[in-house]
This record gives C-alpha cells, sequence and structure tokens, in this order.
C-alpha cells in the first residue's frame, strides 16, 4: 500500500479484526431508517447501493423495493461482496439482490438504468467525487435520485476525549480517507455535477453505546499505520474511549450530510 492510494487500498484489503469490527458497526437499526427517508424509495424500484460494505444496506433496501424491485449491490472488497452475498441469501432475497465485484469507478449498468442510487458512507473514499456524481447521473432515469450520506470528519466531537488529542489522532491517519470534509462539500458537488434539484439535510444523532469506539479504534490503526502519529496520545484516546463506554460516559457526534439529488 502507497500513501497516494491508501484511502482506497485500505479497502481492497481489510485485516480480519477490522473486517470484523465493521460487522457490528454498519448494523441497521432505526436510525438507519431516518438516514435513507429522504431518499424516496418505492416498491418495484430499481435501486443500487454502491459501496455495500457487509450488505445490511442492501438487505435493508431489497425489503424497500419489495417483491418486484431490484438492487444492485457494488463494492471494490471481496470480503464483503461475499458477506454480502450470504447476507442476502439468509434473509431470502437473493433473487432481487445482485451483488457485483467492481474493479473500477465506471457501473457496470446501462444510461439511465436505475430509480436511485444510494451511496452511503463512501463518498469520502471514491477517488473523485465529481466524476463519481457524473457516472451515477449518467445511470440514473430523468426524474430518478441519487442519495449520498457522509461525514464530515473535521466536524466529529467526542468526549471525554480531549478535542486536541482526537485532532492530533485524525491528521497522524488522514491518509485513510480521500476527501474527509465531504460532508459540507457534497452540495455543491451535486450542484456541479448537473443535477436540477439538490436537498440536503444533517442527522445528527449522539452516540452513547460506545458504537463510535469501533471507528476510534480503526483511526488509531490509520494513524499507526501512517507512522506519524504521536503512540502517548493515541493510546490515550483509546483509554480515555474504553474507560468511558465501560463506565457509560461515552459520548461521540458525529453528523450525517443527506444530500439527495435528482437527475
Ligand atoms: C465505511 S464502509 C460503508 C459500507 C456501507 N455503505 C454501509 O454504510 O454500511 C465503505 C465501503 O465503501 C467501499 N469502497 C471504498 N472505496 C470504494 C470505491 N472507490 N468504489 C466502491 N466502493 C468503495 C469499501 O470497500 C466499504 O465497503
Amino acid at each position: 500500500m502507497t500513501e497516494d492510494t491508501y484511502y482506497k487500498d485500505h479497502w481492497v484489503e481489510i485485516e480480519p479484526d477490522r473486517l470484523d469490527r465493521y460487522e457490528q458497526q454498519f448494523v441497521w437499526g432505526a436510525r438507519g431508517n431516518r438516514l435513507l427517508e429522504p431518499a424516496d424509495i418505492q416498491a418495484g424500484q430499481d435501486v443500487a447501493d454502491y459501496g455495500c460494505g457487509p450488505g445490511y444496506l442492501s438487505v435493508e433496501l431489497a425489503r424497500w423495493v419489495g417483491e418486484g424491485g431490484h438492487v444492485h449491490a457494488f463494492d471494490i472488497n471481496a470480503d464483503f461482496v461475499e458477506r454480502t452475498q450470504a447476507r442476502v441469501a439468509a434473509e431470502g432475497f437473493a433473487d432481487r439482490v445482485g451483488v457485483t465485484h467492481l474493479q473500477g469507478d465506471m457501473l457496470p449498468l446501462e444510461d439511465n438504468s436505475l430509480d436511485r442510487l444510494v451511496i452511503k458512507n463512501v463518498m469520502v473514499y471514491v477517488d473523485d467525487p465529481l466524476a463519481s456524481l457524473h457516472e451515477f447521473r449518467r445511470v440514473v432515469k430523468p426524474g430518478g435520485k441519487v442519495h449520498a450520506i457522509d461525514s464530515d470528519f473535521y466536524m466529529a466531537a467526542f468526549d471525554p476525549i480531549a478535542p486536541l488529542d482526537w485532532r492530533s489522532v485524525l491528521d497522524a491517519g488522514i491518509h485513510a480517507f480521500r476527501t474527509p470534509a465531504i460532508g459540507r462539500k457534497l452540495y455543491g458537488l451535486a450542484l456541479a455535477a448537473g443535477f436540477t434539484d439538490v436537498e440536503v439535510e444533517v442527522i445528527a444523532a449522539p452516540d452513547t453505546s460506545g458504537r463510535m469506539f469501533i471507528f476510534l479504534q480503526n483511526m488509531a490503526g490509520y494513524a499507526r499505520e501512517g507512522g506519524r502519529h504521536d503512540e502517548e496520545v493515541v493510546q490515550r484516546v483509546l483509554d480515555v474511549a474504553a474507560k468511558a463506554v465501560e463506565d457509560g460516559t461515552f459520548f461521540a457526534l458525529n453528523p450525517q450530510f443527506l444530500v439527495t439529488a435528482t437527475v
């Protein structure tokens, strides 16, 4: 892996313990439905799940589109492709979800073939967000929607972790993201890509359960991998977070930007 393309390479090859952490981190909950609602997904639609990860969202989309609909799930990681296939099969949706191992940034789909394309926590990693939005616009029908959900890591906040400690870990691990401030940029990018109507909503739901501790563990890994970190600070962030999760005082806020762009 090179520093220049680490933001992508660390998804093509994922260490086993991080792969397992994602099984917990991306579990679908009631909060997930709020993130999906602006996409206005209807029964019978053709929907893509770009960067499907372990497949929880693909299963949910299969539920929303119903028997007459279809979900096209894509990911660049081979393990996630297998896990998504297994998960949709276990839920009884194998006939309405196709899972494809993506090799590049172009989608193996015809022009104007989708009603909706959902991309959740993936725009932050793509090589060229504007080019991806152009590609999504190509495959979505006129009147259809691209619904992007993403973070803006400079806006994430944790307590009782000292703000400068978190910032130090973020800076040391920043090479794990292509566009770490993607959340605030999505609106302008969608306009630049020529979408006719672009709606933005921000959902900031505090996490007091410790789910975001998984994200902090991944950030510590990225920082250590880069080798420009202060080990004392990285360990302090992990220790403070772990103790707070244990004693029930952990608090994290990672606002999610929901950008729904109509073709
Ligand atoms: C943070 S996970 C989100 C997974 C899923 N969308 C969810 O929210 O549960 C990011 C996912 O995007 C995939 N990914 C990263 N870069 C990608 C790219 N350029 N094209 C397609 N998928 C990509 C990763 O393999 C990973 O599955």
